[in-house]
Order: structure tokens, then sequence, then C-alpha cells
């Protein structure tokens, strides 16, 4: 028997506008948090002091207990933009808990999801309204902005004690980004 069972609740989800009205947690993170995530650390400064440090991303959540059998689940919005020729990307992560995955329901917008694994693997899955990325246990994950105008909003549920592991991404990065080159989307 379980000994402190939780009641059920719902949640509401502005799935036009990519928010989660009765959040608890907000994150947001500012071009100033990103330095050092993009190849052209020039143009990042660029960005901040001549564009007032534009918003990157918010996440929205209202969490549950980080106990095994939980599901955590947030809401991200991604802004549109570029530093230098390199799309708005989110940080990016392991889970502390490698072995743990996680479902994206991409809800709105136009991207990718870059994955990686410590022993060199590396792959890129289109996100785009309805199109869920399952990113499986050990793979680093980040998503990243493709569209010119529109943020990427996604929907993602993970188990509840995986935890967020930034330390090796700020030191190895992905071996892969994403480019605006001539008009066209490269990943390289
Ligand atoms: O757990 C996840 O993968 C998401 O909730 C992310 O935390 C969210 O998209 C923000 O990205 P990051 O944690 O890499 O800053
Ligand atoms: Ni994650």
């Amino acid at each position: 028997m379980p000994t402190n069972p939780m009641d059920p609740f719902t949640v509401l989800i502005d799935l036009e506008n990519g928010t989660m009205p009765d959040n608890t947690n907000y994150l947001k993170r500012n071009a100033s948090d990103m330095r050092g995530h993009y190849a052209n650390n020039e143009a990042m400064e660029n960005l901040i002091s001549d564009n007032g440090d534009p918003l990157h991303y918010e996440v929205f959540e209202t969490p549950v207990p980080e106990d095994v059998g939980q599901l955590m689940y947030c809401l991200s919005r991604l802004q549109p933009g570029k530093v230098g020729d390199e799309f708005f990307m989110t940080k990016g992560h392991y889970h502390t808990v490698e072995a743990t995955a996680e479902i994206y329901l991409c809800l709105k917008g136009q991207g990718y999801m870059l994955m990686k694994t410590a022993d060199g693997k590396c792959a890129a899955e289109e996100m785009s309204r309805g199109r869920m990325v399952y990113v499986p246990p050990f793979w680093a994950h980040r998503s990243v902005n493709t569209s010119k105008d529109e943020p990427l909003i996604s929907f993602c549920v993970y188990p509840a004690n995986a935890g967020h592991n930034y330390g090796d991404i700020e030191q190895e990065g992905f071996p892969k980004r994403i480019f605006e080159r001539d008009g066209r989307v490269v990943i390289e």
C-alpha cells in the first residue's frame, strides 16, 4: 500500500501562447545566461550590448515531488533569433540520473532536438507542431528554434528524479550546431 498517496490534479496549458498560467516554478534565460554556448562569442556580446540582452527561453513548471515513480513535466518556450549565424537554443543537459528518458511533444513552431551521447553519437530530430521526440536514456538534449519569427513551444515529460546535469555540456558542448547559411538551415 502506498504510504503517501497524492491526490490527482489538473493543470491548464495555454496551447496558443505556450504558457502554463498556474505555474509555480518559472525559469527564464536571457542571452547573457547563455554565454559560452555559441560558436561566436563576439556576436553574443554584441547581441547583449546592442539588443538589450534579449530573452532566450522560458520554462513553466508546476512541480511534483522528485521521487521515483513520479513524472515531472514542463512547458518550454524558446524564442526565435540567432547569435551570429547560429539559431537560438537551450543550454542542454544530461540527466543526473543518466538512465532516464524524456518525451518532448512540440506544440508550436519549428526546430530541432539536438542530442548526443558521451561516447560520441549525435542526432538531430525535427520538431514541428504535433511531432513527438523521444530522448532515450543517456542522451543529452538541447532544443533549437529555426523559425524566423515564431517561438518553439514544447511540452516535456520525464522521471521526476532525473535531475539536470549542465556541467558536462558546458565542458563538452555538442558535436553539431545549427546555423542559417544563405537562407538555409544547416546542421554541421
Ligand atoms: O528537462 C528538460 O529537458 C526540459 O525541461 C528543459 O529543462 C528545458 O527545455 C530547458 O532546457 P535546459 O534545461 O537545457 O536549459
Ligand atoms: Ni531533460
